[in-house]
C-alpha cells in the first residue's frame, strides 16, 4: 500500500535565528529527513522561524491547529530564561502525550546526559499532534528515530 500522506508544518523558535544573526540549521534539517523518510510521504506546509517569545509561539501553533496533522518545533526547550517553548506548547494542547516525551527523552539520554536539559513537551490539540524537539541539527536526527516509526499510527489514530 501507498504510504500515508501527512502534512507537517515546521517551527523553528530561536531568537538568534528570527533575527537571521544565526542561520537556522535545525529546521532545515527537519525537512530533509521528513522528505527523505520512506514511513510517510510528508506534505510541508509550512516552515517559519519565530522568537522565544510566548505570544508569538502560541498564536503559530493555534494558526496552524487543524490545519497540518503534525507541528514539530525546535528550540526553545532548554533552562535558559528565554527558553519558552514548552510552556507555549502546554497553553495550547488539550491532551498531554508523556508517552511522546518520554520515547524522546530516553533515546536523547542514550546520546548525552545533557538531554535531562530539556524540557520538551507534546500534545494533542484539535486533530494536529504538536510535538517539542531540542534545537539543534544533532539532537533533531536522534529524536527523528523515534518519531520516525509511530508518526503515521499517531495521525492515523487522532482524525
Ligand atoms: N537531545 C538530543 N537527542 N541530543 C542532544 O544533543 N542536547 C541537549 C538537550 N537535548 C541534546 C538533546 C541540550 S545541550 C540542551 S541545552 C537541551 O536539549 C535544550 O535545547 P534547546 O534549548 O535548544 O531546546
Amino acid at each position: 500500500s501507498q504510504p500515508q500522506r501527512i502534512a507537517f508544518a515546521i517551527v523553528t523558535v530561536s531568537d538568534t535565528a528570527a533575527a537571521k544573526t544565526k542561520e537556522d540549521l535545525s529546521g532545515p534539517a527537519i525537512q530533509q529527513l521528513l522528505l527523505a523518510s520512506k514511513r510517510f510521504e510528508a506534505d510541508i506546509s509550512s516552515a517559519v522561524i519565530i522568537a522565544d517569545e510566548s505570544e508569538e509561539i502560541k498564536q503559530t501553533l493555534l494558526s496552524l491547529t487543524d490545519r497540518v496533522d503534525v507541528i514539530l518545533t525546535t528550540g526553545g526547550t532548554g533552562f535558559a530564561p528565554r527558553d519558552v517553548t514548552p510552556e507555549a506548547t502546554k497553553a495550547v494542547i488539550e491532551r498531554d502525550c508523556p508517552g511522546i516525551v518520554t520515547a524522546l527523552l530516553m533515546r536523547s539520554l542514550q546520546a548525552t546526559p545533557l538531554a535531562a536539559l530539556s524540557r520538551l513537551t507534546a500534545g494533542i490539540r484539535g486533530s494536529t499532534l504538536i510535538i517539542n524537539l531540542p534545537g539543534s541539527p544533532k539532537a533533531v536526527k536522534e529524536c527523528f528515530e523515534v518519531l520516525e516509526p509511530i508518526l503515521s499510527h499517531a495521525v492515523h489514530l487522532i482524525k
